[in-house]
């Protein structure tokens, strides 16, 4: 099944830039966010699937879902080189194929800024959370300096429009909350643009 949205162009780039990301301390975040998680677990927008070999071996099965062709195709290469059992599927966030309840765990890392609709993201991810389960994020965020914060929003159009629909100026931390979600921790990390790690747990 082929998915609506379609960014080839970025895909092609992000495929190349998010390589040279991960030397720079993206995979260090990412290892981070996954540490200590079990069970199952689902994680929306995979990409080139750059989270999979971080999965701890306590996890016993991850669906990733993936709308982008291009992205797709990376990630089930990923997938197959994994120490842990990966599903690829395409799908988007607010209409995930997944019975409710059934995941232990969410991994939603640099996605919640390019869904159309995070809110709905957020509540397609609730669903098929199980009670308790847990969300772990790894965003990139609205700055909370004020001049930065200010560029973030004049140059959002364009941004977006090259990016594959990424918008620098969510407020990623308040959405999730807003979502029914209970934040235990989180992290504050200067990486380029402000971004948060951490987890939230679904009340
Ligand atoms: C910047 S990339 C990040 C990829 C990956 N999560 C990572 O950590 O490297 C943004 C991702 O969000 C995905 N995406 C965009 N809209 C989506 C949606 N509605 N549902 C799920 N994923 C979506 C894109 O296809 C892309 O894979």
């Amino acid at each position: 099944m082929s998915s609506q949205r379609q960014h080839p162009w970025f895909a092609r780039s992000y495929v190349r830039l998010s390589q040279i990301a991960e030397k720079s301390g993206a995979a260090a975040h990412r290892k981070q966010v996954l540490a200590g998680l079990s069970g199952k677990v689902i994680e929306i927008g995979a990409g080139n699937g750059l989270n999979f070999k971080h999965y701890p071996d306590t996890v016993t099965e991850v669906l990733a879902v993936e709308p982008d062709d291009v992205l797709r195709t990376h990630a089930e290469t990923a997938a197959r080189n994994s120490a842990v059992p990966i599903l690829v599927v395409a799908g988007h966030a607010d209409a995930l194929p997944a019975d409710a309840d059934s995941f232990d765990a969410a991994v939603a890392s640099l996605v919640l800024c390019s869904v159309p609709d995070p809110a709905s993201a957020l509540a397609g991810l609730r669903r098929v959370l199980r009670p308790g389960g847990e969300l772990r994020f790894y965003e990139h965020v609205r700055s909370g300096h004020r001049w930065f914060g200010r560029a973030e929003d004049l140059i959002d159009p364009i941004w977006s429009r090259v990016a594959g629909g990424c918008h620098p100026n969510r407020d990623t931390l308040v959405t999730i909350r807003t979502a029914g979600f209970e934040v235990s921790e989180v992290e504050q990390i200067s990486f380029g643009l402000q971004h948060v790690l951490g987890r939230a747990t679904k009340v």
